[in-house]
């Protein structure tokens, strides 16, 4: 049985999480997350260093509610999961710098975490009927992870756990990215994506002709940035279209998108389970047409679990476990924040 504290800092949530491993069983001791959408929504946009002193303001007292609504004393726990990238640096560096400091003090082993592999394992969590532990049901691998956030868009290969290969990214923006720049057009409120989603159940999904960029293309790739432009062109030369069917037809395009990349992806790398995850994997319509894809391909799809499609400490700790299992572990003095990391390096 492992115990593990977890923390992730890396855009604008600060996550902690205990997870406990009992067998098969993962069991969230406790879990709180604290979002600065407030803060940004005034900028429009996350500014890293608006973003880290957030950040500090809150996550030693979130550390401590955690502490105590598990009832767990630090000194009890086996090792420190953290967020080392990517992300924003200032971010972080608190989550980082609070993991080594805990480390140091009660002499624990960091086990280093990157964001995606937390989105990843989030798939692999479900809740159960008390709404607080999660089973881990195996998931049979090769296992192929559609990852789909505001900062990432990309298809992961597993032939097992924590083993990584990225077959296909974005060229351009992340999908989360897109639905967020199309909202604003639209004149959403910030964070767009799910004012969008919401907006685009009174839409026609078939209203407007939209491009389903690089679908055809003979690889993994996706690209958003022309579909976003077209969505900027429909609106400046039809001023009183209807933005309901505007969000609907975008929203089409994005799942139709990588739904195509996904499907071609699944014939051709015959995986056991597909995953989806990352805050975009809360889009209903996404989920619904992942679901189907299951269904007509012949294997699992997990989606991850709504409260963890956003960044969260939980899916950090679940990664953590496993790599702590695996013996990916480091000592404070050698963990240090990466803005940017390919995710096979760790592998
Ligand atoms: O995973 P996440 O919390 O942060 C990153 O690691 O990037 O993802 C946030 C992104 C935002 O772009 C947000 O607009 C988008 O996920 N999002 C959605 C939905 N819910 C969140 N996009 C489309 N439909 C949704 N329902
Ligand atoms: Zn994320």
């Amino acid at each position: 049985m492992s115990t593990i504290l977890a923390i992730e800092t890396s855009c604008d949530e600060t996550g902690i999480a205990l997870l406990q491993q009992k067998e098969r069983a993962i069991v969230v001791q406790a879990s709180a997350v604290a979002s600065q959408i407030d803060v940004h929504a005034l900028t429009g946009g996350v500014v890293p260093d608006v973003a880290a002193r957030e950040h500090t303001q809150v996550i030693i007292p979130l550390l401590q509610s955690v502490l105590v609504q598990a009832n767990i004393k630090i000194a009890a726990i086996d090792a420190i999961a953290v967020t080392v990238g990517p992300g924003l640096m200032p971010a972080l560096s608190v989550g980082v710098q609070l993991a080594r400091t805990v480390a140091y003090r009660f002499q624990k082993p960091i086990v280093p975490v990157h964001h995606i592999e937390g989105h990843i394992y989030a798939a692999l969590l479900q809740e159960n009927e008390k709404g607080r532990e999660y089973h881990v049901p195996d998931a049979a691998f090769p296992v192929l992870a559609l990852i789909v956030s505001g900062g990432h868009t990309l298809l992961v290969y597993m032939k097992d756990h924590l083993q990584y290969e990225t077959i296909g990214t974005t060229r351009d923006d992340a999908a989360g990215e897109a639905f967020d720049k199309v909202a604003r057009l639209l004149e959403l409120p910030y964070p767009g994506g799910p004012h969008l989603a919401q907006l685009a159940t009174q839409g026609n999904a078939q209203a407007f002709a939209l491009p389903r960029p690089m679908i055809h293309a003979d690889n993994f790739d996706v690209s958003f940035s022309g579909l976003k432009t077209a969505v900027l062109y429909l609106l400046r030369d039809n001023p009183h279209a209807n933005k309901a069917d505007v969000a609907a037809s975008f929203q089409q395009a994005v799942v139709d998108t990588v739904m195509a990349k996904l499907t071609k992806a699944v014939k051709q790398y015959q995986p056991q389970t597909v995953l989806l995850s990352g805050g975009v994997a809360a889009n209903v319509k996404l989920r619904d047409a992942a679901m189907q894809l299951g269904q007509t391909q012949q294997c699992k799809v997990r989606l991850s679990p709504l409260q963890l499609c956003g960044d969260n400490a939980v899916m950090i700790g679940q990664a953590g476990l496993y790599a702590f299992a695996a013996g990916r572990i480091a000592t404070w003095q050698a963990v240090d924040p990466i803005a940017r990391v390919p995710l096979e390096q760790f592998s």
